[in-house]
């Protein structure tokens, strides 16, 4: 196997989030969404469970997803005194930005016995992989934890069962300003080497 090694290594440094604010609105093409998936379906599994589930919400769907998270929030917290109007208008109209959303879900296979921690693990290189692909085309998109992500009552909007996990959701857009720049500290603060 041959790879350019310098297009590697820059796909993976140069990889950003990019949040929907930052979108163009222009729809993101069908086939890269698809391929992002395609690509998701070959990280590292440990026996074989595949355990990534995605839901691709588009089109009316991004409109019935942002209903169904800004109704939670509003049933979850009318009783209690921490409703808050603009947390409730931004659940709704926030994802109305992207072209797509991909629900990120860890299904549980029982019957294998791996630690969830590695079946979380595995969901994650697949989104890494998404990400990864995305940046390849120049599709913005970025992980998130907000909204209904840690509720257990969502699950089975986005076809989880209850010993599965909602992991967030991968918000896609098509950037409308120039590729974002990051920072991360030396490698070396957080690697020993045992020579
Ligand atoms: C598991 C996970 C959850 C994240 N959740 C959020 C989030 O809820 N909100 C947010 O703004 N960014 C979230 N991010 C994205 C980070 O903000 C982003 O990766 C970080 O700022 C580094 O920027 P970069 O991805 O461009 O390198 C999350 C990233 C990961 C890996």
């Amino acid at each position: 196997m041959q790879f350019d090694i310098s297009v590697v290594n820059q796909l993976i440094q140069e990889r950003r989030s990019i949040f929907p604010v930052h979108y163009s609105g222009e729809p993101v093409p069908r086939f890269i969404v698809e391929k992002m998936l395609e690509n998701a379906n070959w990280a590292p599994t440990h026996r074989f469970t595949e355990p990534w589930r995605f839901k691709v919400f588009t089109g009316s769907g991004i409109a019935k997803l942002a209903t169904f998270q800004a109704n939670m929030y509003k049933e979850q917290n009318s009783g209690n005194g921490d409703f808050e109007e603009s947390k409730y208008e931004k659940l709704l109209k926030k994802p109305l930005l992207c072209s797509h959303i991909i629900s990120i879900g860890m299904h549980r296979d029982e019957k294998k016995s791996i630690p969830e921690v590695e079946e979380i693990a595995s969901v994650a290189m697949a989104v890494q992989n998404m990400y990864l692909t995305a940046t390849a085309y120049g599709v913005g998109c970025y992980w998130g934890t907000g909204g209904v992500t840690y509720m257990e009552e969502a699950k089975p909007f986005f076809d989880l069962e209850a010993s599965d996990k909602l992991l967030g959701f991968l918000y896609l857009g098509m950037p409308a300003k120039a590729w974002p720049k990051s920072r991360r500290r030396p490698i070396r603060e957080k690697v020993q080497w045992v020579d």
